[in-house]
């Protein structure tokens, strides 16, 4: 059996507008390892008073690319790619103050690790 292996890692300051909100960010588990075709929760805990409203990017960085921007979401959730309508949702918990990137039916190409992201210019 294939096994699949999604870390979440913790936001790289590289990725962040502000070095400081790297301390902001913080994704549970930081490893995640699953069979093949099952799905796979992500966490990123969001320090913000203004939970609701921030955006949050989720970025997939797969070897020798740069980190791309798979989805992100407000109030509601926007898809980087139409095709991948079923593979990533993407869900805010206010009351964790947790966003949540869920990553469907995993496949092989699907291993890789995922950020999260918040970027000053949408707060
Ligand atoms: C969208 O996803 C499809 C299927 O995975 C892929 O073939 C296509 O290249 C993607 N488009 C972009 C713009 O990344």
């Amino acid at each position: 059996m294939h096994v699949l292996l999604l870390q979440g890692l913790l936001a790289a300051s590289a990725l962040c507008c502000r070095c400081s909100s790297a301390q902001d960010l913080q994704q549970t588990p930081i490893s995640i390892t699953k069979a093949e075709s099952k799905t796979v929760l992500i966490n990123c805990h969001v320090s913000d008073p203004d939970f609701n409203n921030v955006f949050i990017h989720w970025y997939r960085k797969r070897p020798n690319t740069a980190p791309k921007r798979i989805a992100y979401m407000s109030s509601r959730l926007f898809l980087e790619n139409k095709s991948d309508d079923g593979k990533f949702s993407i869900e805010k918990d206010a009351t964790k103050s947790v966003c949540t990137l869920t990553v469907s039916k995993g496949t092989l190409q699907d291993s890789a690790p995922y950020y999260c992201a918040r970027w000053d210019e949408q707060q």
